[in-house]
C-alpha cells in the first residue's frame, strides 16, 4: 500500500508523464507490458451482452482492445473506464464513458459490471479497499482481472531484476532519449521501483479472496516479473 505521502506524488507523476507514458512503458520493459497486455485480454471471459470496467484506465488501451476483441466476437459490451489523472485519460479514445474517479471510491451502484480489470495499477492502491469496491460493483458470478508487475519471489532474479532496473534502463533511456527525455524517463523507472518497494504485489491471491472472490487463480509471467489474477464474484 502506498504511504499517505505518495499518494499526491503519483497523480502529479501521471500528469507529468502522460504523453511519454506509452513510450516509456514499453521502452523499459522491453515491449513486454504490450504482450503481457495481450495475455490479459487472452484471459478474458466475455459476455454475451454486458458492460465491464476498467479501473486505473490511464490512456484507455485497456478499453481500446476490450472493445476491438467484443467487436471481434460479437458481443455486444458497454465498456466503462476511471483514472484520477485527466492528462492520462485525455489520450483515451472517446468512444468509452471515463469519469475521473479514484479506484477506491468507484462512482457506481452495486453490481453494476459484468466483468472489471486492471492492468499496471495495483501497486498505487489502498488494495483491500480497491477490492471490495470492485466486488461490489460486480454482479454475482462476474470476473475480476488484473495484471500488474510483482516482485519475483526467487532472491536471485529479484537481484538481477533490481538490477535491470535501476542500472540498465537507465542506461537505454539516456542513450535512446537523450539528455532531458532521459531524465523523465528515469525519473520513470525510479518512480516504478519505489512503488514496488512499497506494494511488493506478492499477496493479491490472498487479499482477492478477503474480498470475497472465490475461484482466484494466478499466472506467473516472464520469470515471475508480473502475474495476472482473475477471480469470480459468486453467483
Ligand atoms: C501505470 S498507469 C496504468 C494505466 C493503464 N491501466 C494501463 O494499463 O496502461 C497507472 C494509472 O493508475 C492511475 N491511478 C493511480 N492511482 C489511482 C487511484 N487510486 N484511483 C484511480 N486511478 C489511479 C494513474 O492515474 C495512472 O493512469
Amino acid at each position: 500500500m502506498p504511504p499517505a505521502r505518495e499518494q499526491r506524488r503519483i497523480a502529479s507523476f501521471f500528469e507529468d508523464i502522460c504523453h511519454n507514458y506509452e513510450k516509456f512503458s514499453n521502452l523499459y520493459s522491453l515491449s513486454l507490458f504490450t504482450r503481457w497486455r495481450e495475455r490479459l485480454m487472452d484471459e478474458i471471459a466475455l459476455p454475451e451482452c454486458g458492460s465491464a470496467l476498467d479501473i486505473a484506465t490511464g490512456t484507455g488501451e485497456n478499453l481500446r482492445m476490450l472493445g476491438d476483441l467484443a467487436r471481434s466476437r460479437g458481443r455486444e459490451l458497454d465498456v466503462f473506464g476511471i483514472d484520477i489523472t485527466r492528462g492520462m485519460v485525455s489520450f483515451a479514445d472517446s468512444g468509452p464513458q471515463i469519469t475521473l474517479s479514484r479506484a477506491e471510491d468507484l462512482p457506481f451502484r452495486d453490481e453494476t459490471f459484468d466483468i472489471s480489470l486492471c492492468s499496471y495499477a495495483l501497486r498505487h492502491f489502498y488494495q483491500e479497499r480497491v477490492f471490495s469496491q470492485l466486488y461490489r460493483v460486480l454482479k454475482p458470478g462476474g470476473g475480476v482481472y488484473l495484471l500488474d508487475i510483482k516482485e519475483p519471489g526467487n532472491a536471485l532474479v529479484n537481484k538481477g531484476y533490481r538490477t535491470y532496473l535501476s542500472r540498465i534502463v537507465p542506461l537505454i533511456m539516456r542513450f535512446r532519449h537523450g539528455r532531458s527525455d532521459g531524465r523523465e524517463a528515469i525519473e520513470a523507472v525510479d518512480f516504478l521501483v519505489d512503488s514496488l518497494d512499497y506494494s511488493p504485489n506478492t499477496d493479491i491471491p490472498e487479499k482477492l479472496e478477503r474480498a470475497g472472490f472465490e475461484n482466484v487463480r494466478t499466472t506467473p509471467l516472464t520469470m515471475d516479473t508480473a502475474f495476472i489474477a482473475k477471480g469470480e464474484k459468486p453467483a
